[in-house]
């Protein structure tokens, strides 16, 4: 029989303490976390501007797992290259913002970067189809981008799950990423939809527990 793939959680350090953020990802890489998920926003492509290079450069000084940053930006072509050189494992950019998301996807992976691409709930699956096999990370937002602490949209479900027969019809290797409202509740059930990493913010490190009983909390929830 096959095993299934073991789930990464993904801690969104959006909801952290910033005054203690060095501290708060040590913490979070002590309590098993896979990936350390980093959400930069412009104040453009969303509302709100959260963090630069600069501070991903600083997170990478407390922790040897991988940084997972996520680009709200528009013309995110402009940025990449201060985030590759900050320490950025992984890049992943908004479709909606990419009109070449070909050639985004090539200056990424030519930076020897895992090259992302990240999906708004409203954008159909479809819209990844020709660059699908140039990805190393497919994001499916289950909530509008912006802001953390928002609720889980039902309607991604699915969404989530026909992204997973297209992988596996293809023989894709893209690791099936899911952001938004994730928290022990949900987290079983975007797994059995075919998600394979799990981003997780106010769930983390809003959650009235330490970060650690919070993350075992949601791996708990998975088995
Ligand atoms: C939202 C960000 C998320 C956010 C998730 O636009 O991309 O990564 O931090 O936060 P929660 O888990 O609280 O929904
Ligand atoms: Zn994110």
């Amino acid at each position: 029989m096959e095993t299934s793939p073991r789930v990464k959680l993904a801690p969104s350090i959006l909801s952290a303490d910033f005054g203690r953020l060095g501290e708060q990802v040590a913490e979070a890489t002590k309590a098993g976390a896979d990936y350390i998920h980093i959400d930069v926003m412009d104040g453009h492509f969303v509302p709100s501007i959260t963090i630069g290079a600069s501070v991903v450069a600083a997170i990478r000084r407390w922790t040897n797992l991988l940084l997972d940053v996520h680009l709200m930006i528009e013309a995110p072509e402009r940025q990449i290259n201060q985030f590759a050189d900050a320490g950025a494992d992984i890049i992943t950019v908004h479709i909606e913002a990419c009109p070449h998301i070909h050639r985004v996807v090539q200056m990424v992976k030519g930076l020897g970067v895992k090259a992302g691409v990240s999906l708004n709930p409203s954008t159909p699956i479809d819209a990844l189809k020709e660059v699908l096999p140039f990805l190393d990370l497919v994001l499916v937002m289950t909530v509008n981008p912006g802001f953390g602490g928002q609720v889980f949209i039902e309607d991604t479900l699915d969404k989530v799950a026909r992204l997973r027969v297209e992988l596996d019809r293809r023989s894709l290797a893209a690791e099936l990423e899911v952001d938004g409202g994730i928290n022990a509740e949900v987290a079983p059930r975007v797994v059995r939809a075919g998600a394979r990493v799990l981003v997780a913010g106010s769930a983390v490190f809003h959650s009235g527990q330490a970060v650690a009983e919070a993350l075992a909390k949601i791996r708990a929830s998975l088995s």
